[in-house]
């Protein structure tokens, strides 16, 4: 079993031994990425293409370090100085990049689908880094694998996810993820922003933050989608908050231990108070580092047909 040459379009896709392959192929590298020196030569002379349609801090630049780390060539397609900015097409753009023979393309793009798009056009394999509010599988990944170091395994532990259920492709990722690697999984948000027929995705479902957050082992926030205001899917950032907001005085509902996770950029105040997101219990910039281990076990498992060990 390996992942040599294969797209990664979504955890739906991935078979949990293929998910404990990234995770402990992402504990090996996590070693390499606190040494001092972090080149390893394992994807030496081979092309790492990074094309982002949307904005990105934390993935673009991840996967950029972890293609650098591993010696392989990394290319950064800015969307705004690119032909995209002239009108070419998403699979005009991705025949000329195939062209250029790269051995691995990451792309992240607001439309569902845009990656499996790709995946089907190109002879290199395809990293889905988000596609619109469908999937954005190495998030998951790395969230995972936070998880697991931090607690020692995966199976039997609780998780709820809050906030925008439907727009998020983080909170897709996650409820298949976790649920693959034994999890139970609840959701919760205002009924406006929890998709219909949620539950067949068998997750939990509540629409109070409180009870949510009761027994579980982790609480992943989400970012709101301000944007999203505008769409009447609630009436002002003061209610939400006050609502659906993770602070200090909500914690208290919630196990004294319970680990705090959200994928970023956080909205301080907003969904997350500020003493929550740099308390104790917050994972956040863990996944951020995690993140470059995950992605280095991507690049290397999916463009150097490495194995685990
Ligand atoms: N979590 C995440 O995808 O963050 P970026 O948008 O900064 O990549």
């Amino acid at each position: 079993m390996g992942l040599a040459g294969k797209d990664l379009l979504s955890m739906r896709e991935l078979t949990v031994d293929e998910i404990r392959l990234i995770l402990d192929t992402a504990e090996s590298m996590k070693e390499v990425a606190r040494r001092d020196i972090k080149k390893v030569p394992a994807l030496r002379g081979k092309t790492l293409i990074n094309l982002f349609y949307e904005p990105s801090t934390r993935t673009r630049t991840s996967f950029e370090i972890a293609g650098k780390w591993l010696s392989a060539d990394v290319v950064n397609i800015s969307i705004s100085s690119s032909s995209v900015a002239k009108g070419e097409s998403l699979k005009d753009t991705g025949l000329t990049l195939q062209a250029m023979h790269p051995d691995v393309v990451v792309i992240r793009h607001p439309s569902a689908g845009a990656a499996e798009f790709l995946a089907k056009r190109l002879a290199a394999p395809i990293i889905n880094a988000g596609d619109g509010a469908h999937e954005h599988p190495s998030q998951a990944l790395l969230d995972l694998f936070t998880i697991r170091e931090k607690v020692g395994r995966l199976e039997g532990l609780k998780a709820a996810i809050i906030g925008d259920i439907t727009h998020s492709r983080v909170a897709r990722s996650n409820i298949h993820g976790m649920q693959k690697m034994g999890m139970e999984v609840r959701v919760a948000g205002p009924r406006t922003m929890l998709p219909r027929f949620v539950e067949r995705l068998g997750v939990e479902v509540f629409t109070n933050l409180d009870r949510a957050i009761a027994e579980v082992d982790v609480i992943m926030m989400l970012r709101l989608q301000v944007e999203r205001q505008q769409a009447g899917l609630f009436p002002s950032l003061r209610e939400y908050s006050r609502l659906f907001g993770l602070t200090v005085e909500r914690l208290k509902a919630a196990k004294p231990n319970v680990l705090i996770m959200h994928p970023g950029p956080i909205n301080r105040g907003v969904e997350i108070a500020p003493d929550v997101a740099d308390g104790p219990y917050s994972l956040i910039l863990n996944q951020v580092e995690n993140g470059l281990a995950v992605r280095m076990a991507l690049l290397y498992l999916i463009a150097g047909g490495g194995q685990a060990g």
